[in-house]
């Protein structure tokens, strides 16, 4: 069983509203680097939603995660295609929960020399947090709950879920 916390209509309203949001912030060039797997339907929304020049890539991280918690260890898995030498980038992460992948993307990435960097993130647990990172655009603030839908997981189930909800019983 899984209760419904954010349904289909309440995120694409937001997403809209993020998407506005970051185009108007960057008018111009945009590259959105997206954290797979939990961040592909983000990902494809929110681009969808941007008029104008946008292109994308992508990485893969684990966190070594064991069931529903966080080692602080994080692991490249996929590197992206191409540089970020001068070009305004955002990465698009699915849920920021103790801080620490996005801590380790947002280190690396900005080693590689973008002319900016912003990350968004579609949720935020910020009772969770193990490290003060930086997130300039939050679809919404929830509480210390394991979520699943659009995009996020337990144990590689419910990604397809066109809402985000609370697994009961599974
Ligand atoms: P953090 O490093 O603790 O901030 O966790 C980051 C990653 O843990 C996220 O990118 C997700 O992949 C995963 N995660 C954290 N909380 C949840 C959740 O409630 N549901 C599904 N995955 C989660
Ligand atoms: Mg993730």
């Amino acid at each position: 069983m899984i209760d419904v916390l954010l349904t289909e209509a309440q995120i694409q309203g937001r997403v809209r509203e993020m998407a506005g949001q970051i185009r108007r912030d960057f008018p111009d060039g945009l590259h959105l680097v997206a954290v797979l797997k939990g961040a592909f339907v983000f990902l494809s929304d929110l681009a969808r939603r941007m008029d104008g020049d946008v292109s994308l890539d992508f990485m893969a991280v684990s966190s070594y995660a064991k069931g529903t918690t966080t080692s602080g260890e994080v692991r490249l898995l996929k590197d992206l295609d191409t540089t970020l030498d001068g070009r305004n980038v955002i990465i698009v992460e699915d849920i920021v929960d103790t801080g620490l992948t996005l801590t380790y993307l947002q280190d690396i990435l900005r080693a590689r020399g973008p002319k900016t960097l912003r990350t968004a993130c579609l949720l935020s647990k910020p009772s969770r947090r193990q490290v003060d990172v930086k997130v300039e655009y939050v679809g919404f603030e929830i509480e210390d709950r394991f979520v699943v839908g659009y995009g996020l997981d337990y144990a590689e189930q419910y990604r397809n879920l066109p809402y985000i909800g609370v697994v009961t019983a599974p």
